[in-house]
């Protein structure tokens, strides 16, 4: 049998990521794989059982063992639990984007969670977002897009989805904790933030959701992702 087709979409933080693949993922009809929330969910979980920020071993350990789950909702929602307790809004805050920053610079738990994440690729198909899906995760993926926009286009991007989640945030203090967070993802030793040689870049300033969502699936049909 043929291996099971993988788009990844990979990208700084607040470039769209998420809600591109959560579209495209449904209109295919495909798995989802939400990658930055393994590494909040780690953050959280490693919070929670009061293991030091820095503690790597401690955190590897944690993330072969977390019991997690995804599931959505009729709405189209993504509902997220962590040893069976929903914190799908826990993990959405910018804290725990710090967090799940910190934690994904460790090798060990890269390496812990790599197989975790392979393991989402399940038929028909798999859209997968992140940082290295491309590069690392699924090297073999039918179509890679690293999807970017203007550093103020995103910070906008982010407090408008906050603050429609009910969350209390200022526009300056979120662009200071986007490009620090960018910093740290596409400085570190592993697995660093950057396009496969191989991807489609794209920029999605002053591109609609729609317009973005649907270059995408252009290209994945041209690539014969699906018929
Ligand atoms: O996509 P996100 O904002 O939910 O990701 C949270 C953090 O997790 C992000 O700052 C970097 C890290 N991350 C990563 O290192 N590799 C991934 N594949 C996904 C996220």
């Amino acid at each position: 049998m043929s291996a099971v087709p993988v788009l990844t979409i990979d990208g700084p933080s607040g470039s769209g990521k998420g809600t591109l693949a959560r579209r495209v993922a449904q209109q295919l009809g495909w798995q989802l794989l939400d990658s930055g929330a393994l590494y909040r969910l780690l953050a959280l979980a490693g919070a929670r059982q009061g293991l030091a920020p820095l503690d790597e071993s401690g955190h590897a350990a944690l993330a072969g063992r977390m019991n997690i789950r995804f599931s959505s909702d009729s709405a189209g929602e993504e509902n997220i639990f962590l040893e069976n307790e929903e914190v799908s809004r826990e993990i959405r805050t910018e804290t725990a984007g710090e967090g799940a920053s910190r934690v994904a610079a460790m090798p060990s738990v890269r390496s812990a969670l790599t197989e975790r994440q392979r393991q989402f690729a399940q038929w028909p198909g798999l859209v997968a977002d992140g940082r290295d899906m491309g590069t690392v995760i699924f090297p073999a993926a039918r179509l890679k897009i690293f999807l970017t926009a203007s550093a103020e286009e995103r910070a906008r991007r982010r407090y408008k989805q906050l603050k429609d989640k009910g969350f209390d945030v200022s526009l300056a203090a979120l662009s200071q904790e986007l490009a620090e967070r960018d910093r740290r993802d596409a400085n570190r030793a592993v697995s660093p933030l950057k396009p496969a040689d191989d991807a489609e870049l794209l920029d999605s300033t002053g591109m609609s959701i729609e317009q973005v969502e649907q270059a995408v699936l252009t290209l994945a049909k041209t690539r014969q992702l699906f018929r």
